[in-house]
């Protein structure tokens, strides 16, 4: 008899996936990850091969067990966590998918939400807690149904699933097994409430599709959705089938967790209580808030999603503010504008300057999100004179990372009229502590730094552990959270405010810069 020691987490991103084994003290023993092609046929349309993310997969299942010397006997569990609204369509009697992977940040669908912004955008807003945008995967379901040849007919006729990815990954983990939540569909044809949130057809207050957007969003059916289930499930989504098993030496393991990515990220910082917040620093930004049994329809365009679930039909739900750009303007300095050769030269550099000496950076290329939601904004660097060096602009562009989040985080203090505690921070750009220190001087709020960053594999792990008892409650989870560093806010707080209404005044010259 093996004692069970790990729980295996499958974190499917949008440039990579990740397998890590999360141990009951928390820590990550190892991980494997690789990297999958970005495929770009138009501009601004963004694709994934789904078997090559599948070929990765298993890729990584494979390395990471051989990497940590694990025994499959010792596997508790396996969570899945994922990159949220990417959309699939496959064939389940072979597996095979009917077209590329459409991913969030494809805009093909753009006339689409237009049409759904004149006419519905009440509606939506009211029933799914989200903006209409192409974002979202209703209006990618809706374009492939009318676009691929054949496509209707076939998921008329149930010869076709739809999911998002971590459906995509569970439904092939446990492909071939009987032993499963949806048996006729070959694999575990399941989603989360989570991801679900994500899809612009969910009712996040009935945790049920929605009938009515279904039919107004191209007329999907409903049969070819997947089962709606709990982040973290007791009735376990499956177990692993045939082609999985022999990677693991034979062994069949329950996958019973399931959370998007910027859930999971808040549910791995342990933010249990309401009001708790975390920043994930990457290319972007995604900046998640506790808000506890109900739904608040933000009057700041923040999203309102689900958080994640332990019992069916129940959930806790989230506000959230998406930032485009964030870790992406650094890349850009080091790609685009060559003023440093490797981005950890940013942190250095920007110090060196006491102030930026008037200069903002607001880093809209591609729009700005929440809570601005312009798609014509465009970037711009203003308050340049004589004087300014690349060490002002470097930190004109970390400064602009914290005002971006003070955005959003005022925009959830007005909708919640709750005093944000601590900013708990994740991601890569958390190690830069420069920007800790701006983001806490510039919010007044402390912000707080966990010793383990992936705590996306964290959260998806202690929700696949919940449900087989590897953990027993939330308060067993709070105890693995360690702290590395707290930041406290320093800036008087008139400079805080003088500096603050500076960045305000520049964004609104970047606004609604590219309208014709
Ligand atoms: O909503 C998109 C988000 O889930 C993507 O996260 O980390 O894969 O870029 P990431």
């Amino acid at each position: 008899m093996y004692e069970k020691r790990f729980v295996l987490v499958i974190d499917q991103g949008t440039t990579g996936t990740r397998a890590a084994l999360v141990s009951h003290d928390g820590s990550i023993m190892g991980y494997a990850y690789h990297e999958h092609t970005q495929i770009y046929p138009k501009p601004a349309w963004v694709e994934h091969d789904p078997l090559e993310i599948w070929e990765k997969t298993r890729l990584v299942i494979k390395e990471i067990l051989k990497f940590a010397k694990v025994d499959p006997r010792e596997i508790a569990a396996i969570g899945v966590t994922n990159q949220r609204e990417t959309t699939i369509v496959w064939d389940p009697r072979n597996g095979q998918p009917i077209y590329n992977a459409i991913v969030w940040q494809d805009r093909r669908t753009s006339p689409l939400v237009d049409y759904l912004k004149q006419n519905y955008i009440n509606v939506i807003q009211e029933r799914t807690g989200l903006v209409p945008d192409a974002y979202f995967s209703g209006t990618k379901i809706w374009w492939l149904l009318d676009n691929v040849p054949g496509l209707r007919d076939k998921a008329k006729k149930g010869e076709v699933i739809f999911g998002t990815i971590d459906t995509w990954i569970i439904w092939n983990l446990t492909r071939g097994n009987k032993n499963v939540l949806t048996p006729e569909r070959v694999g575990a044809h399941v989603t989360d409430y989570s991801n679900a949130s994500r899809t612009m057809i969910f009712n996040i207050h009935r945790l049920d599709w929605d009938d009515e957007l279904l039919e107004i969003e191209g007329k999907i059916p409903r049969d070819i959705l997947p089962l709606l289930r709990p982040s973290s499930d007791k009735s376990i989504y499956g177990y692993t089938g045939p082609e999985v098993s022999q990677l693991l030496g034979g062994v069949s393991i329950p996958v019973c967790g399931d959370a998007g990515d910027q859930q999971a990220a808040l549910f791995g910082q342990a933010g249990f209580e309401v009001g708790e917040v975390k920043s994930t620093y990457g290319t972007g930004n995604f900046i998640l808030m506790n808000i506890g049994d109900a739904p608040i329809k933000s009057k700041a365009n923040l999203l309102t999603t689900i958080y994640y679930s332990v019992e069916e039909g129940k959930t806790k739900y989230a506000l959230e503010g998406s930032i485009f750009i964030t870790g992406a303007a650094v890349q850009w300095l080091r790609d685009g504008l060559k003023i440093i050769e490797v981005s950890d030269e940013i942190e250095p550099l920007a110090a060196s300057a006491n102030d930026t000496g008037g200069v903002y950076f607001v880093p809209a290329f591609t729009g700005l999100g929440a809570p601005y939601w312009d798609q014509y904004a465009r970037g711009l660097i203003i308050g340049i004179t004589r004087g300014t060096e690349r060490k002002h602009i470097a930190r004109a562009v970390l400064e602009a990372i914290a005002y971006l989040n003070r955005d959003v985080l005022e925009a959830m203090i007005g909708d919640t009229g709750i005093k944000i505690p601590r900013i708990k921070v994740d991601g890569g750009a958390a190690r830069n502590n420069f920007l800790m220190q701006f983001q806490a001087d510039i919010t007044g709020i402390e912000v707080w730094r966990p010793a383990i960053f992936e705590t996306t594999s964290l959260g998806a792990g202690y929700l696949a552990g919940l449900a087989v008892g590897f953990w027993h409650d939330l308060d067993e989870i709070k105890q693995n959270w360690k702290l590395d560093k707290v930041f406290k806010p320093r800036m008087d707080p008139e400079t805080r405010e003088r500096l603050y209404s500076g960045w305000r005044a520049a964004v609104q010259r970047a606004l609604g810069w590219a309208r014709d």
